[in-house]
């Protein structure tokens, strides 16, 4: 290459983007940049701080994150459809990643509201934050693809264990799920579906508040139950669909737990 001929800008500028997709940053909050280095200012305040307790296996939160999640679980028990539910969402401003990864707004659900299967995914990535839905992005689409192979589809209620995007799409914390959790039970006493699929390792440890990884996990049967143990139901965790598209060869892993989700599903109830 003749290195005196300097790249094209659209080469540049493409180039510059993806260094800074790499980084996390992939969507733009105001027209201009603001050099806050530069202008001596100290970054904007963060509108709720969470204590990082590790809330996954080990009971209740302190702080900041226990009035979180009480103002939660107030919110979420006056919600008595799913549409009070998906408002009480996006008026709830105890979850930091509201400030932090969306750019717009809350992701709540997609699919029927009687849905025999309820999926509960990670938390929303950039296209469903541009959406408002889950599971409409590269992985959404795979996703739907399975379930529809698997007779699932217009079967599946889908939503997340957090409601609005991480920023960089990076996991969601154990905090940050337990604020959402109430929303996620709620969803759940609502939808009254008769089985869970957890999709990924971040949805099935705290939807289990067990703390194995997703190898050892996926394609087995657990008990979910409810925080007051009022209803209890089976849930399978199975791979993610982003990790599905990164290793192709793990598609058949998925596929069989599918299957057996789908056998359990239509297998005629035993009089009891
Ligand atoms: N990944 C998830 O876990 N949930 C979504 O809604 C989209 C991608």
């Amino acid at each position: 290459m003749d290195q005196s001929v300097p790249p094209a800008p659209e080469i540049l500028a493409h180039s510059l983007l993806a260094f800074w997709a790499d980084a996390g940053v992939d969507c733009l909050y105001q027209d201009e940049a603001v050099d806050r280095i530069a202008l001596g200012l100290s970054p904007p305040p963060r509108r709720v701080e969470l204590a990082p307790t590790p809330l996954r296996t080990s009971g209740s939160p302190a702080g900041p994150a226990a009035d979180a999640v009480a103002q939660a679980r107030h919110l979420a028990s006056q919600a008595h459809d799913l549409a009070a539910l998906a408002e009480a969402i996006a008026s709830f401003e105890g979850c930091p990643l509201r400030y932090e990864g969306a750019a717009t707004r809350s992701v709540f659900s997609r699919g029927p509201s009687d849905a025999p299967v309820m999926v509960i995914g990670e938390g929303p990535g950039g296209d469903e934050d541009a959406r408002g839905e889950p599971f409409v992005g590269r992985a959404g689409q795979l996703l739907d693809r399975m379930l529809a192979a698997a007779g699932l589809t217009d079967r599946v209620f889908m939503t997340n264990t957090v409601f609005w995007r991480p920023p960089g799409n990076r996991t969601p914390s154990a905090a940050e799920q337990a604020v959402c959790a109430p929303f996620v039970e709620r969803a759940i006493t609502l939808v009254r579906p008769k089985m869970l699929l957890l999709v990924g390792g971040a949805s099935a440890k705290t939807m289990l508040k067990r703390d194995e990884g997703i190898l050892a996990m996926r394609g087995r049967w657990f008990e979910w139950r409810a925080e007051d143990e009022s209803l209890e139901l089976p849930a399978m965790p199975t791979l993610h669909p982003a990790f599905l598209l990164r290793q192709p060869a793990a598609k058949k892993k998925a596929w069989s737990d599918l299957v057996s989700l789908v056998q359990r599903l239509d297998r005629p109830e035993r009089p009891h």
